[in-house]
């Protein structure tokens, strides 16, 4: 008999397509995500062993307490979970899993990306183009910033932030670090490591964010972090919003203090702060750094494989936590 599976999260073809074939699922049909509502229901008709959702779906102490018993695992396809209250989900037994490693190549790319456009102003050039054109650019006109040569740190010294750091490597930049541990040469490949992050942000022509959310990140990027960058920063944020004060970065955005920013997250998802909307300098994406179809179905396949790894009684590949 098949397992019983709600797919609480709108996910790629093929992924839905597996989910069926190995699982008896019930599959979100959208427009969005489940709600916890959505999924508490959904999974007390179904009596579901499963449950596979991301981070849309926060499942704080409350909504783990109100899940049916029948539920014995979550499998979140995200890399982060800082949606899930572990402890409470220790507590009730509830077994938590992620999907580490496979979105770490296309979320550097995404960032990569931000930081160029930021930079070098393709979001402003773009739309010069879809209006028309038709007017005399000086070459004094509409610059931008050096991204070759220049110094970079990163915030989070992950394998996200490893792939972004390789990245940049390509484009002859100084590579700097904060995390809580140092890591070993061979991961290091010669990026300057930061024990006290401010003591970084004096030497950060750019700034990528790939830090997890949760307590020990909220507001890391405040005012006065903000204040110890050089004038003229870039900023980037493929990570989670939380670790930003937004009214910060928008005051650093509209005083000059950075040239731009680059976002991908934000505190509120998706309702985000429509102030950046209003900002020339800022180049704004909705939380897609691993959107390929490569990476989501990779990531929607871990998920699943974990799931099934947990109901079948073999160890979680990806649990939140080791016993
Ligand atoms: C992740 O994997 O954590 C991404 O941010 C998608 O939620």
């Amino acid at each position: 008999m098949k397992r019983r599976l709600i797919l609480a999260c709108l996910t790629t073809t093929d992924v839905i397509a597996r989910a069926k074939a190995d699982f008896d699922a019930i599959v979100v049909e959208g427009p969005s995500d489940m709600t916890v509502e959505e999924v508490t229901r959904a999974a007390a008709a179904h009596q579901a062993e499963a449950i596979l959702f991301t981070n849309s779906l926060r499942l704080d102490a409350t909504a783990i307490a109100g899940l049916p018993e029948s539920v014995k695992v979550g499998a979140t396809s995200s890399v982060g979970f800082d949606h899930i209250d572990i402890p409470a989900a220790k507590a009730r037994g509830l077994m938590m899993t992620n999907t580490p490693g496979v979105l770490d190549e296309c979320t550097a790319d995404f960032g990569m990306m931000l930081m160029l456009a930021a930079a070098r102003r393709g979001i402003e050039y773009d739309r010069i183009m879809r209006n028309g054109w038709r007017y005399r650019i000086g070459q004094g006109d509409l610059l931008g910033v050096r991204v070759t040569g220049k110094r970079v740190g990163i915030l989070g010294m992950g394998r996200i932030g490893r792939a972004f750091a390789q990245r940049a490597r390509g484009f002859d930049m100084k590579i700097m670090y904060h995390a809580r541990t140092r890591l070993p040469p061979e991961l290091e490949q010669g990026a300057e490591y930061f024990a006290d992050f401010h003591a970084m942000l004096p030497h950060c022509d750019f700034l990528s964010i790939h830090a997890p959310g949760g307590p020990a990140t909220d507001k890391m990027m405040g005012a006065e972090a903000f204040s110890l960058l050089p004038q003229g920063a870039v900023l980037v944020n493929a990570a989670r919003g939380t670790v930003i004060d937004e009214d910060a970065l928008y005051d650093a955005l509209t005083s000059g203090k950075l040239f731009a920013a680059g976002l991908d997250v934000f505190r509120a998802e998706p309702d985000f702060d429509m102030r950046f909307a209003a900002l020339e300098n800022v180049v704004l994406a909705p939380h897609v750094a691993s959107a390929s179809k490569e990476t989501r179905d990779a990531m929607g396949y871990k998920a699943l494989d974990n799931i099934a790894a947990v109901l079948d009684g073999r160890p979680a590949i990806d649990p939140l936590w080791r016993e």
